[in-house]
This record gives structure tokens, sequence and C-alpha cells, in this order.
């Protein structure tokens, strides 16, 4: 039996401190319900997909439910999720009526040809899959409601101008076959361009997973992010040895000296040695391994 591992991330951002222990306490549990799974030989993509939906559910985090509001004032989700055995992923992305992407995402990685759909393709996707659509108002809370009339007030954004993207979530896990899975979920950038899509839902960006590198899952400014494929670059280094955490340094150097970004990446290599970095002021991560009786949790 191999090393079990899971980590799950709420986001890289300057978390203020009356959210603190809400970002503590949804990255726990999140931990829990994904580490219920492994624990008892659940896979790494069951724990992974689990532990995002309990992300997603929680209002905390950019994701799901407390998602923030596009330019229009709507919630625009994008989710993947990849299996490192078979590089097969699903992704979704600008979606408006699904509670938890990652789940519908899951499905498109399952039972789809294809690896990524967007917009109405891939509500009709979900319903076609047995996925109950919400209604876009159910995504909406009164704090995103509040910060969408401030951006709004305060103009268009300038060109370079970076919007706040905070607390886009994500899971990695090496199960006890061996096998590998990442998946990164979220709401974007506040007051985004509708239709905009960032690092979260595409490979190799916001996330991937290789049986024979590591699993990698992102967080910051999906624009830079996108500018250095951050999750394979990570994974690149992983597959030239490097252990998670050097990995995940030098991953993030390379984004602040290319693409001037901050954010944060969780990883796990073939060995169940995890990494959690970031270069943002916090990041909210939760990691478990095998090797452990205890969940560590982290800003
Ligand atoms: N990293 C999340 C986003 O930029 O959409």
């Amino acid at each position: 039996m191999k090393k079990l591992a899971l980590v799950v991330h709420g986001g890289a951002w300057a978390i203020p401190e009356t959210a603190a222990e809400a970002c503590r306490e949804g990255c726990r549990r999140a931990l829990e319900r994904g580490w219920a799974l492994l624990g008892q030989g659940g896979s790494a993509l069951d724990a992974c997909e689990q532990a995002i939906i309990e992300l997603e559910n929680d209002p905390i985090f950019d994701a799901g439910l407390g998602s923030h509001l596009n330019r229009d004032g709507r919630v625009q989700l994008d989710a993947i999720l990849m299996d490192g055995r078979t590089l097969k992923a699903g992704a979704v992305a600008a979606v408006e009526r699904v509670r938890n992407p990652v789940h519908v995402a899951r499905l498109v990685l399952d039972r789809s040809e294809h690896i990524m759909l967007v917009g109405e393709g891939a509500e009709q996707f979900a319903v076609e899959a047995g996925v109950s659509l919400c209604n876009v108002s159910e995504l909406v809370i009164a704090r995103e409601v509040e910060l969408w009339y401030k951006l709004k007030n305060e103009g268009p954004t300038a060109p370079g101008r970076r919007r706040p993207s905070a607390g886009t979530v994500g899971a990695v896990a090496c199960d006890a076959q061996g096998n590998l899975a990442a998946g990164t979920s979220t709401g974007g950038t506040a007051c985004k361009y509708p239709g905009r899509v960032g690092d979260s839902s595409l490979i190799g960006c916001g996330c991937y997973a290789d049986n024979r590198a590591g699993a990698v899952s992102a967080t910051g400014y999906g624009e830079a992010i996108m500018k250095v494929v951050l999750a394979k670059s990570a994974s690149d280094l992983l597959a030239a040895g490097l252990a998670p955490q050097v990995a995940a340094e030098r991953a993030l150097a390379v984004l602040r000296e290319r693409a001037q970004g901050t954010g944060g990446l969780i990883l796990v290599d073939p060995q169940g040695r995890v990494g959690a970095t970031f270069t943002t002021p916090h990041m909210a991560h939760a990691f478990r391994t095998s090797d452990s009786a205890e969940a560590v949790v982290r800003l």
C-alpha cells in the first residue's frame, strides 16, 4: 500500500483577520471529507472531488456558493478535475446554474470524450448527466453584492490593474494504489468581463496530475498563471526530481519573475510527499498523510 496524502487549499490572498477562522475551518472540513474516503481505500479522484465540493459549499471561498460576481452581477464558475493515471481531465467553464461545478467536471472526466465544456453546453451536459440546475440567484451572497457595488462605483478596471480573486479552492491527493489526482474550482476574479475564464479550469495552468510526476493545484491571479502554465511547470520540476516544496517555490519564482504574478501551489508527488507554498500574504490550506494521525491546518 502506498503512502496516502491529501492537501486542500482555499485560495492565496491577503486574508483579513475577520475571515481567518472561517477559512481555517473550511479547509479542515474539506480535508476531513476527502480523508474519510481516502483512508478507507477510496480513490484520489473521489477524495479531491469530495473535498472540493465541501469548499464550494462554503461561502467563505470564491467557488460555488459565495463566488465573486462578474461585471454584469452574475456568478460564472470554472472547475477541473484531473486523473494522474490516464492524464484525462474533465473541466467546465463559465457555468452559471451549477452548485458544484467540480462534480460536473467529474462527470465530463468520466463520461465525455471531451476534456472541457463551457457555458450553456456544459449546463446541458450536466442536465443530461442527471444534475439539477440551480437558479442563478442561489449562488449569490450579500458580501459579494456589496463588493460588486463597491467595485462598480470605482469605475472600469484600468489596463494592468488587477481585480481581486480571493478564495479559489483546490485539492491534490495520492491514494493507496499510488494514483494521483488534482482539482481546482473558482468563481474567478471580481467584476471580471462576462465570459472571462482564468487559469483554474485550464489543464496545466490551474491544475495538473500525472502519476509519473505529481499532482498540482494553483491559486492566484489567473492572467499571470496562464502565462507560465504554472501547474504543468511545477509538475515538470517534480518530474525532474525536485521535492514538492522546492518545486513549488521555484515555480512561483518563475510566476513572479516572468509574469509579475503572485499565488500559491499545493502539490503531492508519487511518493506521497506534499508541498504547499505561496507568495501572497496568506494561503488557507490543510494537509494530512498516512504518516501522521492529525491534519495540519495553516494560513
Ligand atoms: N485563479 C483564479 C482566477 O484567476 O480565475
